[in-house]
């Protein structure tokens, strides 16, 4: 199962190490999608999509790239890390955009995860910030679980992770 894990991580980094720990299990490379030639997507059975969540959605280059992909029937997977550990909305709706948008390409979505990362953004900079140790060794496992899941074949059906 040939695997890429497109993945963009601007704030701390946390959604890279997840995406590290997932490509771990898959063997799998990790690209940003600045550096993504659509063409050669063609020649993987599973795509990984992840970023930080930032103002609700996941970040705006994946989500654009997504725009630009051809319709498709491959599998994908959809991952993200977050400062919000109260679910002010659905953990599911911060998920949604990129959802929505590969599903109208045509993918088939086998997983999703998420977990928190530690968020310095806005007045949270003068404090030094929140989730701090985040992510850490349960979510790096927590990830290493699910990716070892989808390996084996496994679809989750509800958002894996913390
Ligand atoms: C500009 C900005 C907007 C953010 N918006 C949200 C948000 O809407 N919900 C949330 O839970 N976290 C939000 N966060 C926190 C990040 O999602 C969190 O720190 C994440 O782990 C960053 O991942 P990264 O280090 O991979 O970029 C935001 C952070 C920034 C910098």
């Amino acid at each position: 199962m040939k695997t890429i894990i497109i993945c963009i991580s601007v704030h701390h980094g946390n959604t890279k190490k997840i995406a590290k720990a997932m490509a771990y299990v898959l063997n799998a490379d990790i690209l940003e999608p600045v550096n993504i030639d659509i063409s050669n997507l063609e020649e993987y059975d599973l795509i990984g999509f992840g970023s930080g969540i930032y103002g609700w959605k996941h970040h705006n280059s994946l989500l654009n790239l997504i725009d630009k992909l051809p319709q498709t029937n491959k599998r994908a997977f959809i991952f993200s890390t977050r400062g919000n550990f109260i679910r002010i909305v659905p953990l599911k709706n911060y998920h949604n955009k990129l959802r929505y948008g590969l599903l109208k390409k045509g993918f088939e979505i086998i997983g999703e995860f998420s977990c928190l990362g530690l968020d310095t953004s806005g007045p949270l900079r003068f404090s030094g910030g929140k989730n701090k140790s985040h992510p850490d060794e349960k979510d790096l496992n927590d990830a290493r679980k699910f990716t070892v899941g989808l390996k084996n074949g496994f679809k989750f059906t509800e958002i894996m992770g913390s």
